[in-house]
């Protein structure tokens, strides 16, 4: 039954708003206009801004709110124009909407760069379960996420790519609200998601843009279903926008890779860039590689910088074995104040506990429960509890056994990497629990499972 029609009068208090959305009414644009003034002024409380967000969660959005919203929060600080910048060339970027060991972005980036685009990717921390990407490049010692726009600039210039974070001067609307979600299981809502990635982009000025929709056990979409209307909800509202948008929808039904946690992240993706993993011949987990060359092909034929995916296809995989896409990670790295040698001298920190933790059965890895193996990074110190948390860099997951890998009893399933032996003895027994293991090989889904254009 629809809830009955509401009179109502202008500006009204939070309360107000957040008990119409409450009684699942669609809010005014004004409503909406006033919130996001409230996140940026203080005008609405915390405990306000979290309630709302709770009821967007139950009640959603239509698609005229999710568009107000987004182009609300775009407006709340400064909209980025590269046209000064004269880069000659499209500045274009890539968004996850969030997963377990997706270090995606540090790789795709430098490729981008590589084969011809200027990437000015603002990222975000870590939420909830999943991993942040800031958080992984902070791994490195001296790298600076917050950058002055003039600064943005100098870097792109020097480097072709620039990972960082939005700044207080870039969508703070976002800024606050982001901190509140990720801390009051308010992340998993389709308008909420939209919003949140695409004001960020949008007040980056960018030429083209491509979503990477994660969809199984370690992503905020769960379903196929949820995935297909999160990407539907970002391409329309990005669109709509008048920014050049596609989304793919990936499985994120296992941990991305190798690893999870920030500065084995960082490893795993400094390998992956240089060759030193063995490149694909010797990838036992492709679906890190197979996204990451499918958003990347889908960002240089929207942006016009290849004629099909076939030809960005090559063009990608030539920047990661010319040395090209490192050299570009390695000249950002430097630029934005980490270490002078990133790929030969990446000075990452280790934790000092390492404990593999043993397969209590032989069998083969038949699924990962990716959402569990994301807090035992977060309760490692990898993530947040509360907003404003320290994540230690050192800790979380190396070696993480793919589907389909057959192991002996005893014989590990991860490493943990902890701060001490009570921290480790807690998340091997939460990792143990996370894998399910079977008698033979499960069926793999697909690494792209649709592309929403
Ligand atoms: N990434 C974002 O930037 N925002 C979200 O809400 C989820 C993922």
């Amino acid at each position: 039954m629809r809830p009955p029609a509401e009179v109502i009068r202008h500006p009204r208090p939070p309360a107000e708003v957040i008990r119409s959305k409450r009684d699942g009414h669609a809010l005014a644009d004004a409503d909406i206009e006033a919130f996001v003034r409230g996140l940026v002024d203080g005008g609405w409380s915390d405990a306000q801004a979290a309630a709302l967000a709770m009821a967007v969660v139950w009640r959603g959005m239509d698609g005229r709110e999710t568009t107000t919203l987004t182009r609300a929060m775009t407006h709340s600080g400064q909209v980025l124009r590269w046209a000064d910048a004269r880069f000659g060339k499209p500045a274009i970027d890539k968004h996850s909407t969030g997963g377990v060991g997706d270090k995606l972005s540090l790789m795709l980036a430098p490729m981008l760069a590589a084969c011809g685009a200027v990437v000015p990717m603002i990222s975000g921390r870590g939420l909830g379960h999943t991993g942040g990407t800031l958080d992984k490049l902070e791994a490195l010692p001296g790298y600076r996420v917050q950058v002055e726009p003039d600064e943005f600039a100098r870097v792109l210039h020097a480097a072709g790519c620039a990972i960082v974070s939005a700044g207080p001067q870039l969508a703070p609307a976002d800024r606050r609200l982001y901190a509140l979600r990720d801390v009051t299981a308010t992340v998993e809502s389709v308008p909420l998601i939209t919003a949140s990635i695409l004001s960020k982009k949008l007040a980056a000025g960018l030429d083209a843009l491509v979503l990477d929709v994660k969809c199984g056990a370690g992503a905020f979409a769960p379903t196929p279903a949820t995935a297909q209307a999160l990407a539907e909800s970002l391409v329309r509202v990005g669109t709509a926008a008048g920014l050049p948008t596609r989304a793919l929808i990936t499985d994120q039904d296992a941990v991305l890779g190798h690893t999870a946690g920030n500065a084995l992240e960082v490893r795993e993706a400094l390998d992956f860039l240089t060759g030193r993993d063995g490149g694909a011949a010797h990838d036992t987990e492709p679906v890190q590689r197979a996204v990451t060359l499918a958003l990347g092909a889908q960002l240089l034929v929207l942006a016009g910088l290849a004629a099909d995916e076939a030809a960005a296809t090559a063009a990608l995989q030539r920047a990661l074995a010319s040395g090209a896409a490192a050299e570009h990670f390695a000249r950002m790295v430097r630029a934005l104040g980490g270490p002078a040698d990133v790929l030969n001298d990446a000075q990452l920190p280790t934790a000092p506990v390492q404990r593999a933790v043993p397969a209590p059965r032989a069998g083969v890895v038949a699924s990962q429960d990716t959402r569990a193996l994301g807090l035992a990074v977060v309760a490692l110190g990898g993530g947040r509890l509360r907003p404003g948390d320290a994540v230690d860099p050192r800790v979380g997951l190396a070696a993480v056994r793919p589907r389909g890998h057959r192991v002996a009893a005893g014989e590990p399933l991860a490493v943990v990497h902890a701060a001490d032996e009570a921290a480790a003895e807690q998340a091997v027994r939460a990792v143990q629990a996370a894998f399910t293991l079977a008698d033979a090989a499960p069926a793999q889904p697909p690494a792209v499972q649709g592309v929403v254009a």
